[in-house]
Formats: structure tokens, C-alpha cells, sequence
């Protein structure tokens, strides 16, 4: 099947949704995923952010879409033509989508452990206005305790029932899901009942924004303020392989490791998780690599770096601090020259 998207050809499978067909042509075009996540079945068609234009339906009924389609949850047809990105009509739409998961959401990212590798403030960074319409108050929950290892913000919940997938798919009794309708749905225990299952630490990962978050790394570090690393270890649970969060020698938080669009390669167990935080527990395979735009890459080098010596250095904040005393003391007079430059008897 042909399918064109951006202007942009490619063949896909029957069956492929026009999301994964952008993903298999990567770039701008991919639309955003808050909860379609490949590896969990029946998620997407919740939040809305992946709307795209659908301009010819197919070859054999090329009537458009009239309206705008979730890209996660529609299935491409032969000789189908999307617009993402180069349509007016979806900026507008993710804007507004954007627009109304901030409505509710609490704008605390500088205390939120999530910041820097959160899919809700890459899309607002992109997306986003930078004044809020929203008066009203926003809606809050009481804190609940949902275990020993998983931190609950409700406050932040899109409601994109990943972690209830994650629940429902990976362990095998779920003791937590959407209770509520409306504007109360809550993520909840339901009977408080504690989160232990050996796979429910994956509820953390499949999260996109600080809804649920590892108790075990709480307020110990800003995301790239560590290095991460690929390492793996053998485990009769799961695959082992994971990407320690390292601050200097110190483990600090244990991850599945995640492709591009953030979604886990791989599940990994609660015991890889949270219980080996000794770099001597793991076999560490090399720095991780992050898309070139990601602030994790703020201090992760995966290239040796020489250091680099700045010769010229000293003259340059002796010159300075020479111009410094000039601008700052009219007792110093101006050379003719710089006269016009400092516009002496202003400064
Ligand atoms: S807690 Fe996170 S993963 Fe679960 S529904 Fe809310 S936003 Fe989605
Ligand atoms: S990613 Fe498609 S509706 Fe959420």
C-alpha cells in the first residue's frame, strides 16, 4: 500500500496505522503520541495530540476526511495523502489539544522529577502558548499512596490509561485503574491496595508526563544532571537490559532503555529496577544515546572529549576587566578613538 505523507511516499503493510507510517518516515512529519505506545495493545485514541488532515482518502475514493483524524488509531489506505505538519489545520488543532492538557495540568516542572523528559512539556515547548486563557481553579486531588516504589501525582495525570495497560497487559492482577467519570476520572488503587507487582515499576516509564514517577530516585537529581549508560545484567525476570542514571559512581536510578519516540525497548523487572544500585550488580556497556535536541545531552558525551585549552583566555578578561574600569570611572579619560563606541558622559 502507498501512502503519502508531507508530500513524502513510502510503502507500508495493510494494517499499518498512518502514526507508524510517519514513524517509518521519520522526521517532522511524525505527529505526537501522548498514549499511543507501540508496545502496549489497544492504546491511542485518548488525547488527540497525533490529529492529522487527511486530503485523499484513497485511490479508490479520494474523497478527503472531513475532519481532522487521530493518526494513532486510523489505519492508512492505498493511495492515501496525509498532511501533519504542513497542515494549517493540525498546528491549529495540536495547539489547542496542547492548550486543554494544560488546562488541569499543574505548570511545577521545576520541582517535577519528570522535567526534562517529559512528553507533555516537549509538546508545549513546541505547541504551546506562552500565556494561559484559563482562569478558573484547576482541579487537584488528595495524595495517595500507591506503594513502596511508585509516586502518584494525580495532579499531573493526562488520563492516557498507559499505566493501566501496563497493569493489565504485563502483571497479572491489577489492582489499580481509572475510577471516577468526567472531570474526577482519577488514577487510583481503588482498595489502596499497594502496586507490587514485579512488573508494575514499567507503569513509570510508559508514563508521559510526572504522574508517576520511581520513589526511589525522588528529588535525588535533575534528568540531565546524570549520565546514562546501556548496561545489562543476567535476570530470570526479565531481559536485563536497562540505562543506569549515574552521578558520578553512584547509581541512581535504573530505567528500560527507550527508542526515540520514549517508549521502553524492552520491559524490565522491579527487582532491576529498584533493588541493584551497585555498580558492581551491572555489566556497563557504554554512554546512551539521546536524540541531538534531548537536554540529557546537556552532560552526556558519548565521544571522548580532549580537553581543550583556551589560550588566549588571560588577555581576554584582562581586557575586560580594563574596559570594565573605563565604563565604570570617568576619572579614567577615553581615547579620542573610543569616545563614540562608550558615548562618554552617558555611561
Ligand atoms: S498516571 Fe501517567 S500513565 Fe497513568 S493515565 Fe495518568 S498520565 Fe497516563
Ligand atoms: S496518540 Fe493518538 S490520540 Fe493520543
Amino acid at each position: 500500500m502507498k501512502v503519502t505523507i508531507d508530500g513524502q511516499e513510502i510503502d507500508v503493510e495493510p494494517g499499518t496505522t498512518i502514526l507508524q507510517a510517519a514513524r517509518m518516515i521519520g522526521g517532522e512529519s511524525v505527529p505526537p503520541a501522548m498514549c499511543y505506545y507501540s508496545k502496549l495493545k489497544g492504546s491511542g485514541g485518548k488525547c488527540r495530540c497525533c490529529l492529522v488532515e487527511v486530503t485523499k482518502g484513497s485511490e479508490a475514493n479520494p474523497t478527503p476526511m472531513p475532519k481532522l483524524m487521530a493518526s494513532c488509531v486510523t489505519g492508512v489506505m492505498d493511495g492515501m495523502e496525509v498532511k501533519s505538519i504542513t497542515s494549517e489545520r493540525v498546528v491549529d488543532a495540536r495547539k489547542s489539544v496542547t492548550e486543554f492538557l494544560l488546562i488541569n495540568h499543574p505548570l511545577d516542572c521545576p520541582v517535577c522529577d519528570q522535567a526534562g523528559e517529559c512528553d507533555l512539556q516537549n509538546l508545549s515547548f513546541k505547541h504551546g502558548a506562552a500565556k494561559t486563557r484559563f482562569i478558573e481553579e484547576k482541579r487537584t486531588f488528595e495524595p495517595e499512596n500507591i506503594g513502596p516504589n511508585i509516586q502518584l501525582h494525580m495532579n499531573r495525570c493526562i488520563l492516557c490509561y498507559r499505566c493501566v495497560m501496563v497493569a493489565d497487559q504485563l502483571t497479572d492482577s491489577r489492582v489499580h485503574g481509572v475510577v471516577n467519570r468526567g472531570d474526577h476520572s482519577q488514577i487510583s488503587t481503588c482498595i489502596s491496595k499497594a502496586v507490587t507487582n514485579e512488573f508494575s515499576g514499567n507503569m513509570i516509564d510508559v508514563c508521559p508526563v510526572g504522574a508517576l514517577t520511581d520513589k526511589t530516585f525522588r528529588f535525588k537529581q535533575r534528568v540531565w544532571f546524570n549520565k546514562p549508560y546501556n548496561a545489562h545484567r543476567d535476570c530470570d525476570k526479565c531481559c536485563g537490559k536497562t540505562t543506569l542514571w549515574m552521578f558520578g559512581e553512584e547509581i541512581q536510578r535504573v530505567t528500560a532503555r527507550k527508542d526515540e519516540y520514549h517508549e521502553v525497548e524492552e520491559f524490565i523487572c522491579n527487582e532491576c529496577r529498584f533493588e541493584h544500585k551497585d555498580p558492581k550488580d551491572w555489566v556497563i556497556e557504554g554512554p546512551r544515546k539521546f536524540e541531538k535536541d534531548s537536554v540529557i545531552n546537556a552532560n552526556n558525551y558519548t565521544r571522548k572529549i580532549e580537553p581543550v585549552v583556551i589560550e588566549t583566555e588571560k588577555n581576554i578578561l584582562l581586557g575586560r576587566d580594563r574596559d570594565r574600569k573605563k565604563i565604570s570611572m570617568p576619572a579614567i579619560p577615553l581615547k579620542p578613538e573610543e569616545r563614540e563606541v562608550f558615548k562618554e558622559g552617558n555611561v
